[in-house]
């Protein structure tokens, strides 16, 4: 059996970037063999195994082929016969499509070394469309590789607009959509993901909603700011209606902490703008609908996400919701309790005080 190392691990190497799994890849042998060697197997789908040591994947060369619809629909045929050129070709872009074997020579027979040099994203063959995720992985790789020139081929464009038109996006499930989007976003050019999207058609089969929002400034912002996850899908979502920011949450079963945080940016951006305007009652509304008593780093993160829409302009707004929310947190529940209150009359009581503290901040 012959052993190579595969995909990002011989792409990052050769880009000079930290390389951080590394996927090995088997010609010319069994599963039995495998196992006989100690490998574990791992995968329900493909061969795949586990070094008995130092826990690394390695699998079987394989061909595949399409034989229906979204992800089920694959077969497989994995044999000591297939040979190196075979398992690369069914791969999505050149530039993952090399191998390194044990003396550390590159085997590389669709160029991807060219590519890299190139700054291409291109597919390897028309197996590409065979698995539809692909349409968002290289957008993700473009936005991960933007800073360093990349671009998609447009060959590989003109493909993937093939894809999208067919309607196979929409095939895919949330969990795998949502792995490659909440990667996409977490690039350091997450914009990139949305633009190559958008430039196939694959934005208005998978996120239709933002096909008309304006800008995809804020997302770049908080990037630039290395903001969390929700804040920046809070971020790619602010400006759009209830139904819309509800129907993309959904659509990808987001973590319960975008969701949250993008439906409050929703409701709530407008008024954190006006903060040191607004009435203390509708501030307080504000900072209770946030339960920022209990749940300080998430109006945390609705204040960075507000201060990335402003593109780097001073936000004073974010200090005074900051204040506003720590003069609220100040009121004391104990006068109150030992005044013998209980639940919805202290609940009242402890709202009013807080009102009155909100009212005091204001006019300091
Ligand atoms: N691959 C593919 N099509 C997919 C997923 C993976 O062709 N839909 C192939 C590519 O050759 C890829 C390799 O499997 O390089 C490993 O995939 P994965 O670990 O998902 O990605 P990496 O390329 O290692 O990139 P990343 O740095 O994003 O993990």
């Amino acid at each position: 059996m012959q052993i190579y190392k595969v995909g990002g691990a011989v792409r990052d190497r050769l880009l000079g970037r930290p390389v951080s799994d590394v996927d090995w890849l088997v010609v010319g042998a069994t599963v039995e063999q495998m196992q006989a060697e100690g490998f574990r197997p791992v995968g329900a789908d493909f061969p795949v195994f586990l070094h008995p040591r130092t826990g690394e994947e390695y699998a079987l060369a394989r061909t595949e082929r399409k034989s229906g619809r979204g992800y089920g629909g694959f077969t497989f045929h994995a044999s000591p016969e297939v040979t190196l050129e075979e398992d690369l070709v069914r791969r999505d872009l050149t530039i993952n499509a090399m191998a390194e074997d044990e003396h550390g020579n590159l085997h590389d027979p669709y160029h991807g070394k060219a590519d890299l040099e190139q700054r291409l994203l291109r597919h390897v063959s028309p197996a590409f469309a065979e698995d539809p995720l692909r349409v968002l992985r290289v957008a993700r790789f473009a936005a991960r590789y933007a800073p360093l020139g990349f671009r998609v081929a447009d060959e590989t464009l003109q493909l993937m607009r093939q894809i999208a038109e067919s309607g196979e996006l929409q095939a895919l499930t949330a969990e795998r959509s949502w792995k490659e989007i909440e990667r996409a976003l977490m690039e350091s050019e997450p914009q990139v993901f949305i633009e190559v999207l958008r430039s196939c058609g694959g934005l208005s089969e998978l996120m239709p909603e933002l096909e008309g929002a304006s800008t995809l400034a804020a997302l770049h912002q908080a990037a630039r700011h290395q903001q969390p996850l929700a804040v920046r899908w809070a971020c790619l979502l602010r400006g759009l209606q209830p139904a819309a920011l509800k129907a993309l949450n959904q659509r990808f079963k987001a973590p319960r902490e975008c969701q949250e945080l993008a439906m409050l940016v929703g409701e709530f951006a407008e008024r954190a703008d006006q903060a040191p305007q607004l009435e203390p009652a509708s501030l307080l509304e504000m900072l209770q609908k946030f339960d920022v008593y209990r749940r300080p780093k998430r109006f945390e993160d609705f204040i960075a996400a507000c201060e990335m829409a402003a593109l780097g302009s001073e936000y004073p707004q974010g200090e005074y919701l900051r204040g506003a929310a720590e003069a609220a947190r100040a009121v004391d529940v104990k006068p109150l309790l030992e005044a013998g209150l209980a639940g919805q009359g202290l609940g009242e009581a402890l709202k009013g005080e807080r009102l009155k503290a909100l009212e005091a901040y204001k006019a300091a």
